[in-house]
C-alpha cells in the first residue's frame, strides 16, 4: 500500500454545456490524493465510437446516465479498490474486461472514459505534479515539451447549429503567430470582428454549440467568404498570417456515396463533393479539412487524399474514431494524413494513446479535440502538452467550457516558459507545399 493505492471510486451525475446529464468520476487514493474527470458528449458522432450509455425513458429526453453512474459505484469501484493508480494500462484493461462488450454497452463507454481519466488525474496528483508534467515524465518527453497550435472555430454549423449550414466547423489557425498567447490574441480579434460583421448585416443570432457564431448564411461558401472578411477586418492577411481549417463532418449529410448539401440545394456524389472541396482549397487559404467525406466512404477519402494530401491536412474524426486499428488501415490505404484525438471515442486513456502512437508511426499529424457537449474539465489540454500532441481544437472563443481550456494552456505555457513558441515543428504536415503557407 502506498500513496498511489486506490482507496475509493465515486461517481456522480453532473451536467454538460448543452444542459444534458453526464458523468463525473472521482478517484481517491490512500493518503488523500484524488483525481476527477468528466466525460464530454458528441453530437456528430462516428459509428465506431464506444457507446455513450444513456438510460432512455422520459427524463431529460432519455439522456440520463444514472445506470452508468451506478455501475461505477457498484462494479467499477470494487474492481479498482487497492490497485496502483500509476498502472494505467492494467486498470484500463480491467475496465474494458469488466464491461465485456465490444461497444462498451453494458457499463458504458462514458462511465469507463470518466474513470480512466480520473485514475490518471489521481496518479498525477499523488505525484504532486500537474497532469501535463506527470505525463511528460512518464513518457520521457520532458525535453521536447511544446504547446499545441490552436485551431479556433468562428462559425459553427452542421448538427451543432440545427443544420443551418451543412459544414460543421469554420475555423482559423494563426499560422504566423509567434507565441501561443499571440495566436489567442489574433483569434480573439477575428472572433470579435466576425461578430461585428454579423451584427452589421443583421445576421447575429447568438452562437452554436461550440460557441462559434450561428451561421445565418445562404450557402456554405458564404460562411467561408464571411470568415475571410472577418480576418481582413481584424487586420490580418488570409493565408499569410491566418489560415482556414474546415470540419466538413460529411457523415452528417452523406451516406452510400450520396451527399445532400441542403443549404446549397445540391445532391452530390463522392467525386463531386471532393471536387467542390478541392475548388475551395484552390480559392481559399485552407490548410486542414476534417472528415471531407462520410465515414463509410473510404474510397472517397483515398481519392481526396491522393488529390490534396500533399497540400492540406486531411483529418479523420468520425472516420478514424481515435482507434489504432482504423488508423493502421487508413494509413495502408493512404486514406487521410491526420488523426483527430478524442478520448471518449476510444474509451480509455490507454486506447487513446495507442491511436496517437499509431498515427505517429505512420507520419500522421494529430489534433487533440474536445466534443460539442463539454464541461470545465481541462484534462485534454494536459494530454496534449504531456503527450506532445502539436495541435488542439476545443471549439470557439466564447463560452466557459471552451475558454477554460484555452486559459489552462496559457497557465501551462507560463509554467514551461514557452509563451514565445506556438507553432511546434511538425504541427502541420511536413510535405505541406501549399502556396498559402508563408
Ligand atoms: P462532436 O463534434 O463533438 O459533436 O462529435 C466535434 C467534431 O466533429 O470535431
Ligand atoms: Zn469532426
Amino acid at each position: 500500500m502506498n500513496k498511489f493505492t486506490i482507496k475509493s471510486v465515486h461517481a456522480r451525475r453532473v451536467w454538460d454545456s448543452r444542459g444534458e446529464p453526464t458523468i463525473e468520476t472521482e478517484v481517491t487514493l490512500r493518503y488523500g490524493a484524488h483525481g476527477r474527470a468528466i466525460t464530454p458528449a458528441g453530437a456528430s458522432k462516428g459509428s465506431g465510437e464506444v457507446l455513450d450509455l444513456r438510460d432512455g425513458g422520459k427524463a431529460f429526453g432519455g439522456r440520463d446516465v444514472m445506470k452508468a453512474v451506478s455501475a461505477i459505484k457498484t462494479e467499477i469501484a470494487p474492481a479498482l479498490n487497492g490497485l496502483d493508480a500509476r498502472e494505467q494500462t492494467d486498470i484500463d484493461k480491467i475496465l474494458i474486461e469488466l464491461d465485456g462488450t465490444k461497444e462498451r454497452s453494458r457499463i458504458g463507454g462514458n462511465a469507463i472514459t470518466a474513470t480512466s481519466m480520473a485514475v490518471l488525474n489521481a496518479a498525477a496528483s499523488a505525484e504532486k505534479l500537474p497532469l501535463w508534467r506527470y505525463l511528460a515524465e512518464v513518457h520521457g518527453n520532458n525535453e521536447t515539451l511544446s504547446l499545441p497550435l490552436p485551431e479556433i472555430q468562428i462559425f459553427g454549423g452542421g448538427v451543432h447549429a440545427a443544420k443551418r449550414v451543412d459544414v460543421q466547423d469554420f475555423m482559423v489557425i494563426a499560422i504566423a503567430a509567434t507565441s501561443y498567447a499571440e495566436a489567442l490574441e489574433w483569434s480573439a480579434e477575428i472572433y470579435r470582428h466576425a461578430g461585428i460583421l454579423m451584427e452589421n448585416t443583421g445576421r447575429l443570432h447568438g452562437v452554436a454549440d461550440e460557441g462559434g457564431f450561428w451561421p445565418a448564411f445562404n450557402s456554405n461558401e458564404e460562411a467561408i467568404e464571411t470568415l475571410i472578411q472577418a480576418i481582413e477586418c481584424a487586420g490580418f492577411t488570409p493565408g499569410q498570417e491566418i489560415a482556414l481549417s474546415l470540419d466538413i463532418a460529411a457523415s452528417e449529410f452523406g451516406k452510400n456515396g450520396h451527399y445532400t448539401l441542403a443549404c446549397d440545394d445540391r445532391v452530390l456524389d463522392s467525386d463531386s463533393l471532393s471536387g467542390l472541396l478541392v475548388d475551395w482549397i484552390e480559392r481559399y487559404p485552407i490548410i486542414s479539412i476534417e472528415d471531407p467525406l462520410a465515414e463509410d466512404d473510404i474510397e472517397g477519402f483515398t481519392k481526396f487524399t491522393w488529390a490534396v494530401g500533399k497540400r492540406v491536412q486531411v483529418v479523420g474524426d468520425d472516420f478514424l474514431v481515435t482507434n489504432a486499428k482504423h488508423v493502421a488501415k487508413a494509413a495502408k490505404l493512404n486514406a487521410c494524413n491526420a488523426l483527430l484525438v478524442k478520448p471518449n471515442q476510444a474509451g480509455t486513456i490507454t486506447e487513446t494513446k495507442a491511436a496517437l502512437d499509431m498515427a505517429e508511426k505512420h507520419g500522421y499529424t494529430s489534433i487533440i479535440s474536445a466534443r460539442s457537449g463539454e464541461t470545465a474539465d481541462p484534462t485534454i489540454v494536459h494530454l496534449a502538452v504531456g503527450w506532445g500532441v502539436k495541435q488542439i481544437k476545443v471549439g470557439s472563443f466564447s463560452r466557459s467550457e471552451r475558454m477554460v481550456k484555452w486559459n489552462e494552456e496559457i497557465r501551462i505555457a507560463e509554467a514551461i516558459g514557452q509563451l514565445k513558441h506556438t507553432r511546434p515543428e511538425g504541427a502541420l504536415p511536413a510535405q505541406n507545399t501549399f502556396p498559402w503557407i508563408p
